[in-house]
Order: C-alpha cells, then structure tokens, then sequence
C-alpha cells in the first residue's frame, strides 16, 4: 500500500492560536464534540470553562459557514504535478462567497483573566471575536449562565497537567450541579480524562449519560460523554 501525504503540517494547526493554554484541547476535536453535541447555529451554546476559547471558536466558524484553513498556503498538494492552482482558488473563492450567517452568541465563561484575555485574543486572530460572548465566570455559579442554554459543550480540568486531582473530585459535582440549576433538559457534551471522576458525579448528581467515544487526546486517554443534564 501507498500513501500520498497531500496535507503535510496537521489539520489541527489553523493559524489562530495567537495565545497557547497550557492544556488546550486540539481544534479539530473541538469541532468533532461540536458535531456530536447535535448544536446548530442559532441555538444558544456555552463553553462554560473556555481556557483560550477553542470550542467557542470552532463554534463561531461553524456558525459563519467559514472553511477552517480556507487560507492555509502551505498544503503538501501544491507540490503535485498533478495539481491545479487556479480549480483551488475558484474553490477558495467560492467558499468566500458562501460565508455568511445570523451567528447567535456562543458563550464561554472562564475563571481566570489570563486565559480569558487568550481566549479573546485567539478568537480575534480568529476573526470571531464579535460572534464570542467571552466572560469572566465561575462554571460552578449559575448565576454566571446565559438564559435558554440548550447546549453545553466543554473540555474542564482532568486534574492531569495543571490542577490537583482533588480539586477536580470537588469541582465536577459542583459544575454538574450548577447546571441542573441554570441548563435544565440540556445537552451536555465533555471531553475528560478523569472518567472515573465523571461518571462518578454525573451519577451522584442525576446527570445521564447517554453514550461515550475514547479518544486519545495527544498522549492521554481521554473519553467524551454525551450527556443530557
Ligand atoms: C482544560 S482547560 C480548557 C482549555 C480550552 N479548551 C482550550 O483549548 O484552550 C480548563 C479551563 O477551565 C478553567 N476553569 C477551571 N475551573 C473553572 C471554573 N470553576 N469556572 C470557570 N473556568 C474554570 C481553567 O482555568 C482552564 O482554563
């Protein structure tokens, strides 16, 4: 069998990650838990623990109809003989003109002012920065929800590479619990290493999971839960 590597640098690396959080989650699973959640644009879509805004971003780009990539110059494929430069920029073109949209605000809360200041940054260099609702807040006060949330989408702390493990046993029951509260009969969809620790609050709070995915997230084992709160 032959292979032709016609991407070359991962798909995963779009260009706007102006600000690197120390545990930021790849785009391009942020855009498989966005198509798993069953979200569409318009309905109204919280990341409620949003470190540089991955999901909030991914998020605002679906919304737009915008190409993730659409200006990327440095595909392998342009190297081939084969390869048509002017049926890419019709292509390009034709996405441009197919952008467009009524995004309704996609929220992100996040704790601290240092990721939160990322985050917008990386949603401006995103050119997202107006359709992002990114605000100061605690995941685990309802007070800090958005009315009518139908969606939840979001990649909280594992207790791995920056919070202690016994923070994380403490904060998942309180988040879910805050939920309940503030996003009655939504739809939640997280990403985790800390399973154990998940189905453990998700059970003791009445939170059902309804199915789960592995995936390996860089060199972690890490589950994503669809849930309904
Ligand atoms: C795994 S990181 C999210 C990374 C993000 N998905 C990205 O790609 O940049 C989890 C984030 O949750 C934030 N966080 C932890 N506890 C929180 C809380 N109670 N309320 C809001 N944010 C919280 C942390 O500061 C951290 O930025």
């Amino acid at each position: 069998i032959m292979g032709v590597d016609t991407t070359g640098r991962s798909l995963h690396r779009r260009g706007y990650r102006v600000y690197e959080h120390p545990a930021a989650l790849k785009p391009t699973i942020a855009s498989a838990m966005l198509l798993l959640s069953g979200w569409r644009p318009g309905e109204t879509l919280i990341d409620p623990m949003c470190g540089g805004a991955t999901i909030p971003i991914e998020a605002a780009m679906m919304a737009w109809n915008r190409a993730v990539n659409r200006d990327r110059r440095d595909f392998n494929l342009l190297r081939l003989r084969l390869f048509d430069a002017d049926a890419l920029e019709e292509e390009r073109e034709r996405l441009r003109i197919a952008e467009g949209g009524d995004p309704h605000p996609i929220y992100g809360l996040e704790k601290y002012p240092r990721h939160l200041e990322g985050g917008r940054r990386n949603a401006e260099r995103a050119g997202v920065l107006e359709t992002v609702n990114l605000r100061l807040g605690d995941a685990t006060d309802p007070a800090f929800y958005p009315e009518d949330v139908s969606h939840i989408v979001v990649n909280p702390p594992y207790g791995v590479r920056m919070v202690p493990r016994e923070r994380v046993r403490r904060l998942y029951p309180m988040f879910l619990r805050a939920l309940k509260e503030a996003a009655g009969g939504a739809t939640l969809t997280v990403i985790t290493a800390a399973y154990r620790r998940f189905r453990e609050a998700a059970e003791d709070v009445g939170v059902e999971i309804i199915s789960s995915r592995r995936v390996l997230h860089g060199d972690l084992q890490t589950m994503i839960y669809l849930c309904q709160v």
